[in-house]
């Protein structure tokens, strides 16, 4: 593990308009061609969030990754060893940090945090993502902002998470935080403390798929362009043949109608 070294220019940062090319829009639209699941379910999200990710950095010409919350695995780590990109892993923990592969640069900081005696954060990265982390944050419009600080103008900032309200987020947010992880450390076993991917307590301020709400919070901040990617359908019901069904043809409703109160998910980028 190696400690960020990135001189970052600090003049001009904000006053540079986005380069001109192909709008976020298209780039996420020719996305959608790709994936095994139907575009609606979560499942698009996960097996697609490093592909889009990708796709972003290739199509607007992007190489510096900070990859927020990346804990002890981040996601991008072979993309990285492949050469497609320089990964910058990002974590408020320095414990989840030190298990981060030999090799790859790490930053240790709250993204939601003050970071103004950071100065050689601000315009450093190209593309900033994360996946399962905002639902953690309590000051989620600070980390939009600092994400638009970390930026460079034309960079890509991409956020995955779980929204509310899907039932079994909103559960996870009504039972006291032990009752829930173990809830979720007996469906899914990988979660134990001692797994791959443990549970963090989540507190899921901001996590909605409702584009005006979220757009409330994010048009001040200055951000070029925001896309909302919706999505419905989870597995907590995979061992509950007849109730999964059910689930899953709700779920299969109110993505047709676009009902983004019952989302399970979502993407949101941006572009400064
Ligand atoms: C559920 S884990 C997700 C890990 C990884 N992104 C993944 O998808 O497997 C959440 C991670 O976010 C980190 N985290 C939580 N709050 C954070 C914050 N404010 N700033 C940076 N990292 C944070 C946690 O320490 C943890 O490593």
């Amino acid at each position: 593990m190696s400690s960020i070294d990135i001189v970052a220019p600090l003049d001009h940062l904000d006053k540079e308009p986005p380069p001109p090319g192909p709008s976020l829009r298209r780039v996420l639209e020719t996305l959608g061609e790709g994936g095994n699941a139907p575009l609606w379910h979560s499942d698009w999200a996960w097996e697609n969030y490093e592909r889009a990710v990708l796709a972003l950095a290739r199509e607007f010409g992007l190489w510096r990754l900070l990859e927020i919350g990346g804990g002890r695995d981040p996601a991008f780590a072979a993309a990285a060893r492949e050469n497609r990109l320089r990964l910058i892993v990002n974590d408020i923990d320095p414990l989840e940090l030190a298990r981060v592969p030999e090799g790859i640069e790490t930053a240790c900081f709250d993204v939601a945090g003050d970071i103004s005696r950071r100065p050689e954060l601000y315009g450093a990265f190209d593309i900033v993502a994360s996946r399962m982390v905002f639902e953690h944050i309590r000051n989620v419009p600070a980390a939009w902002r600092n994400i638009y600080r970390l930026l460079r103008p034309g960079g890509v900032g991409l956020a995955f998470f779980p929204t509310l309200y899907a039932w079994p987020f909103l559960l996870n947010h009504i039972l006291p935080d032990d009752i829930a992880r173990r809830i979720v450390e007996r469906v899914f076993p990988a979660r134990a403390p001692d797994g791959d991917n443990p549970v963090f307590p989540p507190v899921y301020h901001w996590c909605y798929g409702d584009e005006g709400k979220l757009r409330r919070m994010l048009d001040p901040i200055g951000f070029s362009e925001i896309r909302i990617l919706p999505f419905w359908g989870h597995h907590y019901l995979d061992r509950m043949p007849v109730l999964r069904e059910l689930d899953f043809a709700l779920n299969r409703f109110c993505a047709a109608i676009d009902w983004r109160f019952f989302t399970t998910y979502a993407y949101v980028v941006v572009r400064k």
